[in-house]
C-alpha cells in the first residue's frame, strides 16, 4: 500500500506550485493518438491557457483511454505522448501553473474505476450518445471490448479523483460529464458522503471546428486538419485547398457564406469581427474572390502558428519528461487522497492505521 495515501510534506510542494485548496479545480485530457490541431486549439487549448491563471488546472495525457482504441497498436499511443505535451507547451500551457500528468501512471484511477463500475449498468453505457456514435463508427458488431464500453467510467474516475468542477472540452464530451455526475450522485447518495464533486463542462465560444474539406469536424483520422506543428508551406497548401462555395466560379458571382470553410475559419481566428461582416456581405453580393479571402486567412493562421511552431522547436525531450514526471508525482498524491476518502466512505479502509 506504499503507493496509496502517502502524503508527505515533500509531495505537497512539487515543481514550485504547492497544492492550492482555495482555487477550484479544472481538469481536461487528450488521447495521445496524434499531434494536436486547430480544432483542439479553439475547442479547448485556448481556454486552458486562460484557465491556468484562474483554476488549479490538471491536464492529463489520456494514454490509458487511448489504449481502449489502440490496444493492438500501443506504439501509436507511446509515440504521441510527448508530441501532445510539446503542443501544450508550445501554445502557452505553463507547467508551473498547470499540472501535466500521464494517466497510466496513476494507479488510483484504476481503483476508482473499479468501484464506480458497480454503479453503472451496461445499458446505460450503451445509451451514452458519445459511445453510441463511436460504436457505430467502429463496427464491433457483437464483440465490443469491455474496456471500450467502460471508458466513460474511467473518465469519471479521472474527473472525480481531482475533484474537478470545471472541464474545458468540446461538446462531444458532454455525455461523459453527465455520466460522471450520475456516478457522483449515486456514490454520494449510496455511501452517505460528499467526497465526490460534480463537474461542469466548459464549452468554448467557437464550438467545433470543421475540417478543411467542410465535411465533418477537423480530425487527424480524416486528414482534414491543420496541425499546430504544420510547416508554413503545408498551412498555405491546406488553406488554399479549403472548401468554399462550389457555385462561386467567377469573382463577380454572388457567393455563399454558410458552410464556406474559409469564412468558418475567419470567424474562428480573425479578431476583427466587423471586417469579417463587411467581407461576408461583399462575398454574398459578388465581387470578392476566394483567392483574396484565402490569402487573408493564410496570413492570419501563419501569424498565429509561427510562434507556436518556433516554441515547439526549442523544446527538449529531457525537459518534457521532467515536466510529466513532476506533474504525475503531484497528481498521484491528490488521486491517492481521494481514493483513501472513497475507501473510507465505502468502509473498506482496512489496516489504515497499521504500518504494513
Ligand atoms: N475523452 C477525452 C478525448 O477523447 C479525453 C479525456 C480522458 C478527458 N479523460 C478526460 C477529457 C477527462 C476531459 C476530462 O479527448
Amino acid at each position: 500500500m506504499s503507493d496509496s495515501g502517502s502524503n508527505s510534506k515533500e509531495d505537497n510542494k512539487i515543481n514550485n506550485h504547492s497544492i492550492n485548496n482555495s482555487k477550484k479545480v479544472s481538469l481536461t485530457g487528450d488521447r495521445p493518438t496524434g499531434r494536436l490541431h486547430l480544432g483542439h486549439f479553439v475547442g479547448s487549448l485556448k481556454s486552458r491557457v486562460e484557465f491556468q491563471h484562474q483554476y488549479d488546472q490538471y491536464i492529463m495525457i489520456a494514454d490509458t483511454q487511448a489504449l481502449t482504441d489502440y490496444f493492438e497498436n500501443p506504439q501509436r499511443v507511446i509515440d504521441n505522448v510527448y508530441e501532445v505535451v510539446s503542443d501544450y507547451l508550445a501554445v502557452g500551457i505553463d507547467p508551473t501553473l498547470s499540472t501535466i500528468f500521464i494517466q497510466s501512471q496513476i494507479k488510483a484511477l484504476s481503483e476508482l474505476t473499479m468501484y464506480y463500475m458497480n454503479l453503472v449498468t451496461v445499458s446505460r453505457l450503451e445509451r451514452n450518445p458519445t459511445v453510441k456514435t463511436e460504436l457505430a463508427q467502429k463496427s464491433f458488431a457483437q464483440s465490443v471490448p469491455v474496456g471500450f464500453l467502460c471508458y466513460p467510467i474511467s473518465q469519471a474516475a479521472d474527473i472525480t479523483a481531482f475533484k474537478a468542477e470545471i472541464v474545458p472540452a468540446g461538446e462531444d464530451q458532454a455525455p461523459l460529464i453527465e455520466q460522471t455526475n450520475e456516478i457522483v450522485r449515486k456514490f454520494n447518495g449510496l455511501y452517505k458522503t460528499n467526497v465526490l464533486k460534480e463537474a461542469k463542462l466548459h464549452l468554448s465560444n467557437t464550438g467545433r471546428l470543421v475540417g478543411i474539406d467542410g465535411k465533418a469536424k477537423a480530425s487527424k483520422s480524416l486528414n482534414n486538419a491543420i496541425f499546430l506543428s504544420d510547416t508554413s508551406e503545408v498551412i498555405k497548401e491546406k488553406v488554399y485547398s479549403m472548401y468554399t462555395d462550389p457555385d462561386h466560379i467567377k469573382v463577380s458571382d454572388p457567393g455563399k457564406v454558410e458552410n464556406n470553410v474559409v469564412f468558418t475559419y475567419l470567424d474562428a481566428f480573425c479578431e476583427n469581427k466587423e471586417e469579417i461582416d463587411v467581407l461576408k456581405s461583399q462575398y454574398r453580393k459578388g465581387g470578392l474572390g476566394d483567392v483574396a479571402l484565402k490569402s487573408m486567412l493564410n496570413k492570419i493562421l501563419q501569424d498565429l502558428l509561427e510562434p507556436i511552431r518556433e516554441r515547439r522547436s526549442q523544446l527538449h525531450r529531457k525537459d518534457l519528461i521532467e515536466i510529466c514526471f513532476e506533474g504525475t508525482k503531484k497528481a498521484k498524491t491528490i488521486a491517492n487522497q481521494t481514493v483513501q476518502e472513497v475507501r473510507e466512505a465505502i468502509g473498506i479502509n482496512f489496516f489504515e492505521k497499521i504500518q504494513l
